[in-house]
């Protein structure tokens, strides 16, 4: 059986900050495999694919510009349960309450900007994982 795979963005707070060794460390440590990884300047096109979701919610605008800021890199991630197991370690959405230990409760913080900058993202569900990758790495 080939082992799950998991879509991991670290957001331009994250890059500008200098954490992506810290983000990447932290999956390696907990023994999940990198399969792929890139460094890009997201555009529009490319965050209305992966944001689809999210389209018309009163953050989506903010959500974008902030994606659009400054360089990303995308990681593909894998191993059994990996996209439960990402988003254990990345903790939740609001880095205020995010749980210490987890990266976006010991790296984050509220800003009080338009939109929660939260330092990494991790795909929800098989599906999303699928169609997530496909959208930052083409030809996986
Ligand atoms: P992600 O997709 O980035 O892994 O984060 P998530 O599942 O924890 O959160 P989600 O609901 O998918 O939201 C995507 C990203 O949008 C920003 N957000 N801001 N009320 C707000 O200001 C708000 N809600 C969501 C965050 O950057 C969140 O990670
Ligand atoms: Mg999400």
């Amino acid at each position: 059986m080939s082992s799950e795979k998991t879509l991991i963005l670290v957001k331009p707070d994250g890059v500008a900050r200098g954490l992506v060794g810290e983000v990447i460390s932290r999956i390696e440590a907990k023994g999940y495999a990198i399969d792929a990884l890139r460094m890009l300047q997201a555009d529009r096109a490319i965050l209305e694919k992966h944001y689809a979701e999210h389209i018309g919610k009163p953050f989506y605008e903010p959500l974008v510009e902030f994606m659009m800021s400054g360089p990303i890199v995308a990681i593909v991630a894998s191993g059994n349960r990996v996209i439960e197991g990402f988003r254990s370690l990345a903790g939740v959405t609001d880095p205020t309450v995010a749980a210490p230990g987890t990266i976006r409760g010991d790296l984050a913080r509220d800003q009080g900007t338009k939109v929660v900058q939260n330092i990494v993202h991790g795909s929800d569900s098989i599906e999303s994982a699928t169609r997530e990758i496909e959208i930052f790495f083409p030809s996986k």
